[in-house]
């Protein structure tokens, strides 16, 4: 699976990636060993939850530097640092909320904003996964959606018992099939950040009009604030005065 993340990441030179939950370090051996007529050996850092996972890492001397941490709390990296991202088997468990206060969609913004901040522009991730259903499939992707991703997903042996799933995502740099190999048949899903941010334009209304003004009151309602009774005056223009 890593092998073809890599492939679908198209990597041309030495490269400094991201593993999202990197668990012991198998994906980083293979990252660490790419010869240079492949485009490697790339550098990495893994990012794992579990400290025994990290801990086998360290016993078996990995090349790549660990980060104890929780993706569904964000990519704790200064902006633009990697060129790349992969991440095998690691990204369906941010669908399953922990406490009453942490919602599987909160957790997946925090990360997919994160990653998105994290990589270079024109940078590119692959996150193999395996959604329970079709719900959380589509609610993965559509969160990368809108953290502002290009995004597609690339399913090698549908309908069989081995399918897998990988999600493929760009960050700027026009639409995802022209750069990334062995895009044929994937199902693309794609939104610029500036035309997500034009639709939560449009949904909310012009700004300070009647609609913009109840989403915001609906908005700091959800945030227990308190907030004014909507009446027929609600957003209503007042008169100029004199
Ligand atoms: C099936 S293992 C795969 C490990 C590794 N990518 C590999 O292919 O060998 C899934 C990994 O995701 C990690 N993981 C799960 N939830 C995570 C989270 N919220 N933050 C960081 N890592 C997480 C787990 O600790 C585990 O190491």
């Amino acid at each position: 699976m890593t092998n073809r993340a890599l492939e679908l990441l198209a990597l041309p030179s030495p490269s400094l990636v991201l593993d999202i939950g990197c668990g012991s370090g198998l994906s980083g051996e293979i990252l660490s060993s790419v010869p240079p007529s492949e485009g490697g050996p790339h550098t990495w850092i893994g990012m794992d939850i579990a400290a025994s996972m990290l801990d086998i890492a360290l016993q078996r001397d990995v090349e790549g530097d660990l980060l104890l941490a929780d993706i569904g709390q964000g990519v704790p990296f200064r902006a633009g640092t990697f060129d790349a991202a992969i991440s095998i088997s690691a990204i369906q468990w941010l669908c399953n909320a922990e406490s009453s206060d942490t919602s599987p969609q909160g957790r997946l913004s925090r990360f997919f904003n994160g990653l998105y901040a994290s990589l270079k522009r024109g940078g590119r991730a692959v996150c193999q996964f395996y959604p329970k259903n079709e719900a959380q499939r589509t609610t993965i992707s559509a969160a990368a959606i809108k953290a502002g991703f290009g995004a597609g997903i690339l399913e090698d042996g549908a309908g069989t018992k081995n399918a897998k799933l990988y999600l493929v995502l760009t960050v700027g740099g026009g639409a995802i099939e022209g750069v990334v190999e062995g895009m044929e048949g994937v199902d693309v899903e794609q939104r610029s950040r500036r035309n997500g941010e034009r639709k939560m334009r449009e949904e909310m209304g012009v700004k300070g009009g009647r609609q913009w003004i109840l989403k915001k009151k609906e908005q700091m309602e959800r945030k227990g604030k308190v907030v004014k009774k909507d009446s027929k005056y609600t957003g209503r223009r007042r008169r100029v005065q004199f």
